[in-house]
C-alpha cells in the first residue's frame, strides 16, 4: 500500500499567512503543517509516500524534506498540480505513482492524534473497494458529512446544511486502484472542484466503502480557528511522531493482501 499526500491549494483562507509560503509548509506548535500527514503515514507502516503539491512554493518542499530522511524514509515522491481543481483533481496526478497498488490518501492540513494502523491494516486485508474514517463533530456542517446504518455508510453529503449526522469525514481516505477510473468520471461541484465526496458516494453505491470511528482527536487547520486549535492539541501533548526505531511496515506486521 502506498500513501498520497494532498498539499495543494492557494491556502486563500489563512491569507495573509498563505501570500507568501503554502498552508502546509505553515508552523503547527513546534512542527511545519506537513510533517503530521507525513508520520501518520510513516506510524501506520507505510513507506512509499507522494506529496502533491502546488502554486507558487512547491519548490520549498524539496528544502524542507529532501529525501524523507527526517521520518527514516529512503525517498520521497513528488509532483505538482497546477491550478486549484480540487483534492479529486489532484489526487488524479498520483496515478502513475499507485501503479495498481491500494493507496492510503491523506490531506495535508489533516491532524490526528493516534496512530491508524489497525485501520490501514484492516483495509490491506479488505478484497476491494474503499474505507473512510468518521469522526462525532460539533459542526459538521463544514466537512463531508456520513449517514450510516450499522456497518453501512449510506450517503455523504459536503458541507450539508442540514446534516443527517454530526459524524464528520476525516480527510484521510483509504482506496483500492479502480479510484482513478472513478476520478475520470468526476464533474465539477458548484464550488468548481472535483470532490472526493463525489469518489466516495460512487464507492457506497457499488456497495464497497467501510468505515471506522477514529479514536483520539482530529482536526483540520486550513482557517484560523483550526489552525490555532491544531496547535494547542498538539502543544498540550498530543503528538504522533515517529519514534527513534522505525515502525515496521505493513508487510513486517505480517499483513496479507
Ligand atoms: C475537505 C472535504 C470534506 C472533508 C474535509 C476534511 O473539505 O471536501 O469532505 O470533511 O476536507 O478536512 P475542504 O477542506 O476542501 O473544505
Amino acid at each position: 500500500m502506498k500513501g498520497v499526500i494532498l498539499a495543494g491549494g492557494l491556502g486563500t483562507r489563512l491569507s495573509p499567512l498563505t501570500r507568501v509560503t503554502n498552508k502546509h509548509l505553515l508552523p503547527v506548535y513546534d512542527r511545519p503543517m506537513i510533517y503530521y500527514p507525513i508520520e501518520c503515514l510513516v506510524n501506520a507502516g507505510i513507506r512509499d509516500i507522494m506529496i502533491v503539491t502546488g502554486g507558487d512554493h512547491a519548490g520549498d518542499f524539496l528544502k524542507l524534506l529532501g529525501n524523507g530522511s527526517d521520518f527514516g524514509l529512503d525517498d520521497l515522491h513528488y509532483t505538482y498540480q497546477k491550478g486549484e481543481g480540487g483534492i479529486a483533481d489532484a489526487l488524479r496526478l498520483a496515478e502513475h505513482f499507485a501503479d495498481g497498488d491500494k493507496i492510503i490518501v491523506v490531506l495535508g492540513d489533516n491532524i490526528i492524534e493516534k496512530n491508524i494502523r489497525a485501520a490501514v491494516g484492516g483495509f490491506f486485508t479488505q478484497r476491494q473497494g474503499a474505507r473512510i474514517l468518521l469522526k462525532e463533530v460539533d459542526d459538521p456542517q463544514r466537512f463531508g458529512v456520513a449517514e450510516i446504518q450499522g456497518s453501512a455508510v449510506m450517503g455523504i453529503e459536503e458541507k450539508p446544511a442540514e446534516p443527517k449526522s454530526n459524524l464528520a469525514v476525516i480527510g484521510i481516505y483509504m482506496f483500492d486502484a479502480q479510484v482513478f477510473d472513478i476520478i475520470k468520471t468526476l464533474k465539477p461541484s458548484g464550488r468548481g472542484e472535483m470532490e472526493i465526496t463525489d469518489v466516495n458516494n460512487a464507492y457506497i453505491a457499488q456497495g464497497t466503502m467501510t468505515y471506522e470511528i477514529l479514536d483520539g482527536w482530529w482536526t483540520d487547520a486550513g482557517t484560523f480557528e483550526s489552525l490555532h486549535r491544531a496547535a494547542n492539541l498538539i502543544a498540550a501533548g498530543g503528538a504522533n511522531h515517529v519514534p527513534e526505531d522505525r515502525p515496521a511496515t505493513l508487510f513486517e506486521m505480517g499483513a496479507s493482501a
